[in-house]
């Protein structure tokens, strides 16, 4: 039996919070949004089988599942957070790792929404994410300056004749795309660039909050990536006696006067 071992996907931090005029008023604090920021190279992630080059995800439906007990867990089968919108320059390309994939996210004016591609440039995988938004408003890889539109397709290739074949024709010339939303002031992604997955958005949405687009409410949202699995991170954020401790002199704690 295969086994997956996945890391978190960048913690995104979301407290939506009521404001005055309403009664209510949810003041928990966020352990989270008081860690100091961790800049690390992030380590690269594996399937303990040979996986996974994003666009090559298979499609088999024993590939990429957990077993516990009899029910099976697909991890390229949901969508995921890729970034809150409000940390996005729609001007240049985003890095990006989830699940162990890198994805670029990057802001199509034509399409007026935002792509989400494998970050590997189908020519030579130099990283779509370090290249640019060209005037046409395509995605345009650093390296030899080949273009991509929001469907992936090679639309230019500077080097080709001009009275050559067209360039968008041939498939191994295209960026692997993965299916991407905007909810919740969020941009999700799905995780596989699979043909069968192209309009999932339609049959499934990710998870909604209704909080976060209620105007009777604010939020704050952040992410940062930290350097350990989903696990310890909800161990952790189930485990609140730490937190005066660990987080001593930079989270204020409301006192206990009877103490
Ligand atoms: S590596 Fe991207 S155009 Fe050559």
């Amino acid at each position: 039996m295969r086994v997956l071992k996945a890391p978190s996907p960048p913690y995104l931090s979301i407290i939506p919070i009521q404001s005055p005029k309403t009664p209510f008023h949810l003041s928990l604090p966020n352990p989270i949004s008081n860690l100091p920021l961790i800049h690390t190279k992030p380590t690269k992630f594996k399937l303990s089988s040979t996986i996974t080059p994003s666009s090559t995800i298979s499609s088999d439906p024993i590939e990429g599942k957990t077993e516990k007990g009899s029910e099976k867990f697909d991890w390229y089968s949901h969508w995921y957070p890729v970034s809150p919108v409000c940390d996005l320059d729609k001007r240049v390309p985003h890095a990006k790792r989830v699940l162990g994939l890198d994805v670029v996210v990057w802001w199509d004016r034509n399409e007026g929404k935002w792509q989400v591609f494998d970050d590997r440039c189908p020519h030579r995988l130099a990283p779509l994410s370090e290249g640019r938004i060209d005037q046409k408003g395509r995605l345009q890889c650093v390296y030899h300056g080949w273009c991509f539109n929001g469907s992936g397709d090679c639309k230019f290739i500077p080097q080709a004749p001009i009275n050559g074949p067209e360039v968008h024709t041939f498939k191994k010339a295209c960026a692997a795309i993965y299916p991407s939303v905007e909810q919740n002031k969020i941009v999700w992604f799905w995780p596989s660039s699979e043909p069968q997955f192209k309009d999932i958005a339609i049959k499934e949405t990710p998870p909604y909050i209704p909080e976060l687009d209620d105007p009777s409410y604010t939020s704050s949202m952040g992410a940062r990536e930290i350097p350990y699995g989903y696990e310890v991170l909800t161990e952790n954020l189930m485990d609140p006696a730490h937190v005066p401790y660990a987080h001593y002199g930079i989270m204020q704690m409301p006192k206990d006067k009877s103490r």
